[in-house]
């Protein structure tokens, strides 16, 4: 048993989709989330910022001493996790391997798309997870960079939202791959919108349920859940003001969170 909060990150809102799968099927557990609202986007700058970012939300986490991390970031988990996984004092879980291992289960075609931002298809990393599982299925990668802003305004539906999908997407509804990863954790946010984009025969992976999945399953192996019978509490810390995440929160996950603290992330 291990009383000691899940600590969970992302560039912004995103990891609340991370959040969400967590809360239901870890419903003891307490947790801390750090939103990064201070410099989202990630997806758009350099492997070097990338990682120095994550390794900055890490310590902060840390600090608030966590038993696991959860990194809710496609980016950080793609681009900076392979460099600093070794390096960590506690257990990291990113959001590569699960999603992967869900898509490379439900795809029918052997034909998996994978959607993310720019410094997460630039990795290459989901390519080469499902390469590790299998090296016949085909990949069909394409980044969405402005699915990131339009999840961070909340305008996940709608007209402008379409209209960057029908964008976005042409070039992969072609290509028809039956399955899709949401490579980015904030395009769960638009998950209406896509799929109405790529059509019905495209089975839409959200990494997060499969995340939440495994990081329940290796607190059980582990003897590290809480076993408290009460429901776990869940922190909140943002780098900038909590206004728009606050929004987004109560639209998401349907009740009103509190932000603890606006955390100074490049102290740490
Ligand atoms: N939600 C993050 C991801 O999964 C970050 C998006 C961004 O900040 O660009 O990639």
């Amino acid at each position: 048993m291990d009383k000691r909060p899940i600590g969970v990150f992302d560039s912004g809102v995103g990891g609340l989709t991370a959040i969400k799968e967590l809360k239901a099927i870890l419903p003891h557990e307490d947790m801390v989330y750090f939103g990064d609202t201070a410099r989202v986007p990630y997806g758009t700058r350099s492997d070097e910022t990338v990682t120095r970012y994550t390794q900055q939300c890490i310590r902060f986490l840390l600090s608030r001493d966590v038993k696991l991390i959860v990194v809710a970031c496609g980016t950080a988990s793609a681009v900076a996790l392979p460099r600093i996984a070794d390096s960590l004092p506690v257990p990291v879980m990113g959001v590569v391997p699960s999603g992967v291992a869900a898509a490379v289960t439900a795809t029918r075609s052997d034909h998996i798309g994978v959607i993310g931002t720019a410094a997460a298809i630039r990795s290459r990393a989901y390519e080469y997870a499902i390469h590790g599982h299998s090296d016949t299925v085909r990949v069909s990668a394409t980044a969405c960079p402005l699915f990131v802003p339009l999840a961070e305004e909340g305008w996940g539906e709608g007209e402008i939202a379409h209209l960057t999908a029908e964008a976005y997407l042409a070039q992969l509804r072609e290509e028809s791959p039956d399955v899709l990863i949401l490579g980015c954790t904030h395009y769960p946010l638009l998950e209406g919108t896509i799929g109405d984009v790529m059509g019905t025969g495209v089975t839409l992976i959200n990494p997060a349920k499969q995340t939440a999945l495994d990081a329940k399953k290796y607190l059980e192996d582990g003897g590290g859940l809480s076993e408290k019978d009460t429901p776990g509490e869940i922190l909140y810390y943002v780098s900038d003001t909590g206004e728009g995440f606050r929004r987004i929160a109560r639209w998401f996950l349907g009740e009103t969170v509190s932000v603890q603290a606006s955390v100074d992330i490049e102290s740490y």
